[in-house]
C-alpha cells in the first residue's frame, strides 16, 4: 500500500486528537503556521523518534539542534505533531518492514509535508516573482537543511557564509571571487534578495533606489544629493543605481572599484 494525504474528512479527525499539540504549538509566540495533519500511511501508527535512531542514527543525534527539534518532546502523544512522523508519517509498519521506502513518506521532492504548518511560506510561493518550488523544479530542502541546524538560523558569521554558499550551488556568476567586492555581499543574498517570492523583479527587496540607498546614506548639500563623495542630483533622476547603467556590476567587479560594470 503506497502512504497517500488525507482526505479533508481524515483532517478534520486529526486535528479533532490533535487538539493538545495545537495549544502547545501556539503557546510559540514566533510562529504563526497553523498545525495540520502530518502525512498520512495507510495502517501505521507512530512509534516516536527514539524508535528512528535504531537505524537512522545519523539524523537522530543532529535532530535536537533543529529548529524542529526545539519545539520536540520524548512524549508519543506529540510524535506526529513535532518528531520524525510530522514529516514522515506514522512509522511502525516502515519499521516493521525493515525500512521498506514504500511505508514511509520522504517530502524531499514535493513541499505539502512543509505547508501543513508553514502556510505563509506557501503564500511567498506563489507571489509573481518565485524560486520555481511548487513548480518541482527545487526543493525546499535545496536551502534548508530539514534535520540539523539551519541556514536560516542566526549564527555569527557562520551561517551566513552557509547561506551564501547555498546559493551559490545554483547562482555561480553572483558568487565568484571579484576583484572589487561589494561589501554588502558580507551581510548576505537575503540584505537585498527575498530567498521564496517577492513582487519585484529579480526578487528584490525593493525595486527601486531604496534598495541601496538604506546602506548608502545620501548627504544634502546645497541643492543637491551626494551619495559617497560624488554629486548623484542627476543620476538618481535616471532610474535605479543598477539600471540607468551606472552600477551595473552591483554583486562586484572584476575591473571598476565603484562597479559600473
Ligand atoms: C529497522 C531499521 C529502520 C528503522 C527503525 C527506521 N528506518 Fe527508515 N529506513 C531504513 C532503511 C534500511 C531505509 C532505506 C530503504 C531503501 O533505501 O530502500 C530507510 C529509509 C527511510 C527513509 C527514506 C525513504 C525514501 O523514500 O527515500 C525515510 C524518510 C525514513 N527511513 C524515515 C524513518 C523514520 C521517520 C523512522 C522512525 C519512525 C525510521 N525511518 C525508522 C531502516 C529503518
Ligand atoms: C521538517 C520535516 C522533517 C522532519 C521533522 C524530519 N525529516 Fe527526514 N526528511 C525530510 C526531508 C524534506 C527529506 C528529504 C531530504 C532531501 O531530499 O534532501 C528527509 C529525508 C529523510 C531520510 C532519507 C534521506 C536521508 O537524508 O538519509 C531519512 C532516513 C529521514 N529523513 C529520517 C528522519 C528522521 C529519523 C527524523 C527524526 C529525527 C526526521 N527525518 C525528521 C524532512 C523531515
Ligand atoms: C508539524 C509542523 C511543521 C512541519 C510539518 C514543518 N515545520 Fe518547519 N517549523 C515548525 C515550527 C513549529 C518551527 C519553529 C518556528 C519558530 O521558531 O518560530 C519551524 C521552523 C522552520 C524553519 C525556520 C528555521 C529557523 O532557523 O528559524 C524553517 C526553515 C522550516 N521550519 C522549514 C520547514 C520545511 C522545509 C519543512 C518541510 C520539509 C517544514 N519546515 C515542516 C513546524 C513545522
Ligand atoms: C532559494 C533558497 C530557499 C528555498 C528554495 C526555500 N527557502 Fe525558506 N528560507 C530561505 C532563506 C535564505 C531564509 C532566511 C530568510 C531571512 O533570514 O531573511 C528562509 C526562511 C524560511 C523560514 C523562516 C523564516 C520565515 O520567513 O518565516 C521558513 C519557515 C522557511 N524558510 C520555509 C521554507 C519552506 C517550507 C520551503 C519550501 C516550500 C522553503 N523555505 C524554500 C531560503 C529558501
Ligand atoms: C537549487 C538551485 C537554487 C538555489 C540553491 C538557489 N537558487 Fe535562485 N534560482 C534558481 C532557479 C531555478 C531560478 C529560476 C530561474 C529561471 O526561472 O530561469 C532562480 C532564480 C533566482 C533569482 C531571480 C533571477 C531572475 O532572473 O529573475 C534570484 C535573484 C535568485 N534566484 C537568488 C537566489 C538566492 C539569494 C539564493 C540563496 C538564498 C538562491 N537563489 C538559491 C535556483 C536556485
Ligand atoms: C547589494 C544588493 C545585492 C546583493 C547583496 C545581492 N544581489 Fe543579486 N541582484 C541585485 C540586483 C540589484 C539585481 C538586479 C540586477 C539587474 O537587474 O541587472 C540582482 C540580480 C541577481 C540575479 C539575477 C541575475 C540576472 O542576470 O538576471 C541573481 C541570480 C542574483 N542577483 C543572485 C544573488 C546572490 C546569489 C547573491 C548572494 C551571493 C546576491 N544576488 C546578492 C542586488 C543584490
Ligand atoms: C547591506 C548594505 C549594503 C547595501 C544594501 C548596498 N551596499 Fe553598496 N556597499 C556597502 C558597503 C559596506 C560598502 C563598502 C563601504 C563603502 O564604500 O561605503 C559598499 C560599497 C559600494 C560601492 C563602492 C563605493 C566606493 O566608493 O568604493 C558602490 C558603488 C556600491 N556599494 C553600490 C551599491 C548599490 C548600487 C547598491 C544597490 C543595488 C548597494 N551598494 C547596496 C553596503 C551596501
Amino acid at each position: 500500500m503506497r502512504p497517500s494525504w488525507l482526505t479533508p474528512g481524515q483532517v478534520a479527525l486529526v486535528l479533532a486528537g490533535a487538539g493538545a499539540v495545537v495549544a502547545l504549538l501556539s503557546a510559540c509566540a514566533s510562529f504563526d503556521g497553523t498545525v495540520a495533519a502530518p502525512p498520512h500511511v495507510e495502517g501505521a501508527t507512530f512509534v516516536g523518534n527514539a524508535a528512528c535512531a535504531d537505524c537512522h542514527t545519523n539524523l537522530t543525534s543532529v535532530f535536537p539542534a533543529s529548529a524542529h527539534g526545539r519545539y520536540h518532546r520524548d512524549d508519543l502523544r506529540f510524535a506526529g505533531a513535532t518528531g520524525c512522523e510530522s514529516c514522515h508519517g506514522p512509522g511502525s509498519k516502515h519499521i516493521a518492514a525493515a525500512g521498506a521506502r514504500e511505508f514511509i513518506v520522504n517530502p524531499g521532492k514535493d513541499p505539502t509535508a512543509c505547508f501543513a504548518c508553514h502556510l505563509e511560506i506557501q503564500a511567498e510561493f506563489h507571489l509573481p516573482q518565485r524560486h520555481p518550488v511548487l513548480e518541482g523544479r527545487m526543493h525546499c530542502s535545496q536551502c534548508h537543511d530539514p534535520h540539523g541546524p539551519d541556514i536560516a538560523q542566526p549564527a555569527g558569521g557562520l551561517a551566513m557564509a552557509r547561506l551564501n554558499e547555498t546559493c551559490a550551488g545554483c547562482h555561480r556568476e553572483q558568487t565568484r571571487p571579484f576583484v572589487f567586492e561589494h561589501e554588502a555581499m558580507r551581510e548576505g543574498c537575503t540584505s537585498c534578495h527575498q530567498p521564496h517570492g517577492s513582487i519585484s523583479s529579480k526578487l528584490l527587496v525593493q525595486r527601486d533606489a531604496n534598495l541601496c540607498l538604506k546602506c548608502h546614506a545620501q548627504t544634502p548639500q546645497g541643492n543637491g544629493v551626494w551619495i559617497g563623495k560624488v554629486d548623484h542630483t542627476q543620476l538618481l533622476r535616471l532610474g535605479s543605481c543598477w539600471s540607468a547603467g551606472c552600477h551595473t556590476a552591483v554583486h562586484g567587479s572584476s575591473v571598476h572599484p565603484k562597479l559600473l560594470y
